[in-house]
């Protein structure tokens, strides 16, 4: 079901949209007008497609029409941390921004998929990653975003990647407990993250030796859709806690709700407004 705003627009309405290619498909829309209308705001929130390698350009678009705020999704991410006026610490860090926020005229990037997940553990699987044994499969932008936020908040974390250098570079990009693992580090893990796009297909394997399993773990895919992976499926069959990422999807847009608004966000309206409960 979409969201629309629940009121006509006016010439005081603040805008917000979400930018990305494809981005026909996208749940923002949804949350975040869910969002605005739960709390009588009067902004509202459109998709726009820009093409790869327009990035850019769409942020001096945002600048251009008073946009309030900017989702960033695919393939824009990097391209817009170089064109906005700052980072926030964690944005610069990353390389990365998935969120644009405005502050006294000037553009400021900001990424919060990894507070997005962190939250969502928090609440939905009631799991408090300090001093837990993290094990982080694959080593692209959403690992990065994982990565950090789980060393920044007391666990240990190990990256295994197919390819040993992209993980190699996560961990200097994130430092403090991270490492490079090798495959059978998952057995050892007390929380395991899917972050390859394995298990978007129907018939993709596994992302890793499903024998590495233990009774006691925690698994969490970033994949939402299709809403049980082939991995989360396995772990259901066993008896684990499991979580997609579409906690991690409401989440993130909550944060992004709290940097434009400066409210709260109502995050029970955002997850219904996705078929979510809470
Ligand atoms: N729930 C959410 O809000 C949310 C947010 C962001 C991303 N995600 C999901 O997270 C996943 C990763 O996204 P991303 O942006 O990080 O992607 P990405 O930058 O393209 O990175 C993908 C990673 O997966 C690995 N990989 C790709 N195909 C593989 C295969 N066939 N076998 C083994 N490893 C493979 C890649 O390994 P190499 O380094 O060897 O290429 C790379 O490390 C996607 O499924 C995406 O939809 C969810």
């Amino acid at each position: 079901m979409l969201v629309l705003p629940d009121k006509m627009p006016s010439p005081y309405t603040r805008v917000a949209a979400v930018i990305g290619d494809p981005v026909s498909h996208s749940l923002s829309p949804s949350l975040h007008n869910a969002a605005f209308a739960a709390l009588g705001l009067d902004w509202m929130y459109v998709a726009c497609h820009v093409p790869e390698g327009q990035g850019a350009k769409a942020v001096q678009d945002m600048r251009t029409l008073g946009f309030k705020g900017l989702s960033v999704t695919m393939p824009h991410k990097a391209a817009v941390a170089s064109a906005v006026d700052n980072l926030s610490a964690t944005a610069a860090k990353l390389g990365v921004v998935n969120c644009v926020r405005v502050e006294d005229d000037r553009l400021i990037g900001e990424n919060t998929d990894g507070i997005g997940l962190l939250n969502s553990i928090r609440t939905q699987m009631a799991l408090d990653v300090e001093g837990l044994r993290v094990v982080i499969v694959g080593a692209g932008g959403a690992a990065r975003s994982v990565a950090l936020t789980m060393v920044e908040n007391g666990a240990t974390v190990g990256i295994y990647n197919r390819t040993h250098s992209s993980a190699a570079q996560v961990v200097e990009i994130v430092g403090g407990t991270s490492s490079v693992v090798q495959q059978n580090a998952i057995r050892d893990a007390e929380l395991i993250i899917n972050a390859t796009p394995l298990g978007m297909a129907p018939n993709d394997p596994m992302p890793f030796d499903a024998d590495l399993l233990r009774d006691d773990q925690s698994i969490v895919d970033l994949i939402y859709e299709p809403a049980k992976t082939t991995l989360l499926k396995e772990a259901d069959s066993r008896g684990l806690r499991t979580l997609n990422g579409l906690g991690m999807l409401l989440h993130q847009a909550g944060e992004q709700f709290r940097l434009w608004t400066g409210q709260q966000p109502p995050i029970e309206a955002m997850a219904e407004s996705v078929g979510l409960t809470v």
